[in-house]
């Protein structure tokens, strides 16, 4: 049997990414800014953070897998779902859940940097810094947390409790 332990409130999921997205609307230039999702866990976040942006938006999805039902990283990284739009000489805004070992990540900025967009950079709710085997510089954190394994807000364990309001720490 595993127990959820909350860590990180609804209340204040949303208040930081009122925060992130002021601080986005202040950085970036005049024109559209395309904010890519990345499927599934980053879609609760894309939904609140697209939000509390106020300037012109497209929104895109990507699919990437790298772990499968395992609760570690694989390495091995797959796109199961391209983007539908063109990104050559745009501002391009990943929108991720959590990073971790940064191994997707790393392999996503190169392979969107390879179209030309003007920019590329990362937003990520959360981040588990110690964990990192691959460089990812990434521009957005909503909150830094511990090396232990979480779940809500979009995150899973084997596709289960995306739906829960706040992160919990899965614990066995
Ligand atoms: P990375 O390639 O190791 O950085 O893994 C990033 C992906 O692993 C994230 O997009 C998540 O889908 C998944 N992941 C990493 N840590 C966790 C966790 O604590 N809970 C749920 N999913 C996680
Ligand atoms: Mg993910």
């Amino acid at each position: 049997m595993s127990s959820l332990r909350p860590l990180l409130s609804e209340e204040i999921i949303q208040k930081r990414i009122l925060e992130l997205g002021a601080e986005i609307d202040r950085d970036y230039p005049d024109g559209t800014l395309y904010l890519i999702c990345i499927l599934k866990g980053a879609c609760f976040f894309l939904a609140d953070l697209a939000r509390a942006i106020k300037r012109d938006t497209f929104i895109d999805f990507m699919g990437i897998s790298s772990y499968g039902k395992a609760k570690t990283s694989s390495g091995q990284v797959r796109v199961t779902k391209d983007l539908d739009i063109a990104v050559e000489g745009a501002d391009l805004l990943i929108v991720e859940d959590i990073i971790d070992s940064g191994v997707t990540l790393n392999y996503l900025t190169q392979l969107l940097q390879q179209r030309n967009p003007r920019s590329v950079r990362i937003a990520t709710l959360l981040d588990k810094p110690e964990r990192r085997l691959r460089r990812v510089d990434v521009r957005y954190v909503g909150f830094h947390i511990p090396d232990e394994f979480v779940v809500g807000y979009g995150l899973d364990y084997a596709e289960k409790y995306r739906n829960l309001r706040d992160v919990c720490v899965l614990e066995p």
